[in-house]
């Protein structure tokens, strides 16, 4: 596949002045969160802009230790920036106590870890409409909607097995499911092959594509695998906590040896 030509005036940081497209499903301005180490503010993650397309499948790539999960964590709501802002569906989702971002994250968002969070004494169905119970939905109603998501999951057959029967590929496919009960038209996922043999992490990520081309979800990957990295249709790089600005790979899928020498150019 040929390389990309890469749009110089592109920029993986939006001037602060532009205004979001109103339908982006996700948009970070002048996003910084520092750490305290040895006593000293350090900034963990820098002046982060991004904006994701609905239907778009996007990938964050940079080494161990760059700042990927705080990123996504940040971009969830799962933890606060010290600086900047992160609407969700135009929902900020910076702002308020835990009770107010949970309400954001549990309408706009799903989340998939490396390591799935199944709960172990739940079945996999049962784990999966979890969302919709905390949502105060009954299951029952969307039966034939999460049958149909098991399908395109391919775990269908596994609806009453505990998460312990399961292999590692098939408890991350519920994981994805799970994420997707409630509908959300965001899906983040972090690392989500780094716990996997390479053959289950391949058809994790060709199933994540399956799901954006089928559900319509826009996905934000975030991972240090360029294989993984090589099926979006944005690559964007992170590194020291900042994204490189000029460096995105656009018009994926790309080859992986494409995504390699990326990397390359850019020490990193
Ligand atoms: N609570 C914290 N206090 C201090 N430093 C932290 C804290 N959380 C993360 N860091 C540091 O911030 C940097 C980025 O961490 P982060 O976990 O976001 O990296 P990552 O890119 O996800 O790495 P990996 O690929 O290993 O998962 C690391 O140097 C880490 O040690
Ligand atoms: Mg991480």
């Amino acid at each position: 596949m040929p390389m990309p030509m890469n749009d110089p005036s592109a920029t993986a940081n939006p001037p602060a002045t532009a205004p979001p497209a109103t339908d982006d499903v996700l948009v970070a301005r002048g996003v910084f969160r520092f750490q305290t180490v040895h006593g000293q503010q350090v900034p963990i993650v820098r002046d982060i802009g991004l904006a994701l397309r609905p239907r778009e499948f996007a990938a964050v790539m940079g080494p161990s230790g760059s700042g990927k999960s705080t990123l996504l964590h940040l971009l969830a709501g799962l933890d606060r920036p010290s600086a900047g802002e992160i609407l969700v569906g135009g929902e900020a989702i910076h702002l308020g106590d835990e009770e107010l971002r949970a309400a954001v994250r549990r309408r706009r968002l799903g989340f998939i870890f490396q390591f799935f969070h199944l709960l172990p004494d739940l079945t996999v169905e049962e784990n999966v409409t979890l969302p919709l119970r905390i949502a105060g939905q009954n299951p029952k109603r969307h039966r034939e909607r999460i049958q149909s998501l098991l399908t395109l999951l391919g775990v269908q057959a596994l609806a009453d097995r505990l998460p312990m029967a399961l292999s590692g590929g098939e408890m991350q496919r519920v994981s994805i499911a799970r994420a997707l009960a409630t509908e959300p038209p965001l899906l983040l996922c972090d690392e989500p092959t780094g716990n996997l043999s390479s053959k289950a992490g391949e058809e994790v990520i060709a199933l994540l594509r399956s799901v954006r081309d089928r559900l319509g979800t826009a996905i934000l990957l975030v991972t240090h695998n360029p294989r993984d990295a090589a099926a979006a249709d944005r690559v964007l790089f992170l590194h020291d906590g900042a994204l490189r600005e000029h460096a995105e790979l656009k018009g994926g899928p790309f080859d992986v040896a494409d995504v390699v020498r990326r990397l390359q150019e850019l020490g990193i």
